[in-house]
């Protein structure tokens, strides 16, 4: 057996919360007169920190914002998207994920999130696997986001296990390269199944069976 444990990004992996976070963005975008954010735009915040995301779509305005009114900036995107959040329940996990997630588990493989977001544990709440994994760490844990590899080494270390012995699951670009940067084999969903580093490209998340097998 390769691996005895999966670390997996959240965001457009596990649920997807990625299309909340674009409507979002694209919903403060709108109110600072920014109305040429697109979903192409929004393909470059997959992964990155809240701030780094903003700086994306800012990126996109003639004016310029002093920190305080990027830190307000954030906030109000937060609480829009806490709001679509709000409507999540467990209904909003896929089939396909829940079943793997549980065949994994029974087969004993060891389970943990290593995602960017600072509202993991609310969205794991929502979908009702609050308590499922063996370890979760967050971007409230971290000082570096990705493409740093912290958030994926301290869930490593916090499952008791070296990289090698870790697969990583992503759905970003910078994801990737956080996982390889880690010394973690990386498998990819989405625009990260075609990245040169993604060792074990999905077509959807069940392949993750034969590949822990
Ligand atoms: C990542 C998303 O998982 O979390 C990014 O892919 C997002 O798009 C980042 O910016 C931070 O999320 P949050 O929930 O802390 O704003
Ligand atoms: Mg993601």
């Amino acid at each position: 057996m390769k691996f005895k444990a999966i670390i997996f990004d959240l965001d457009g992996v596990i649920c997807s919360t990625d299309e909340f976070h674009f409507l979002a963005w694209k919903q403060l975008a709108d109110s600072i007169g920014i109305t040429n954010f697109t979903r192409a735009d929004g393909d470059f915040q997959r992964g990155v920190s809240r701030m780094e995301s903003l700086e994306i779509l800012l990126r996109k305005s003639d004016r310029q914002f002093s920190d305080e009114e990027k830190l307000a900036l954030a906030e109000q995107k937060n609480c829009i998207y806490r709001q679509m959040l709000g409507t999540m329940s467990e209904a909003d996990l896929s089939e396909n994920v829940r079943t793997t997630l549980v065949a994994l588990r029974k087969s004993g493989k060891k389970l943990a999130i290593g995602s960017s977001s600072k509202n993991t544990m609310y969205i794991l709440e929502r979908l009702g696997f609050g308590s499922f994994f063996d370890a979760v760490v967050d971007g409230n844990m971290i000082s570096r986001g990705k493409p740093d590899p912290e958030v994926f080494l301290k869930a490593a270390e916090r499952l008791g296990l070296p990289p090698e012995d870790c697969l990583v699951v992503e759905d970003a670009a910078v994801g990737v390269e956080a996982g390889a940067a880690g010394g973690f084999s990386v498998a990819g969903l989405g625009e990260a199944a075609g990245c040169e580093k993604t060792a074990y490209p999905l077509g959807t998340f069940a392949d993750l069976l034969a590949i822990m097998q």
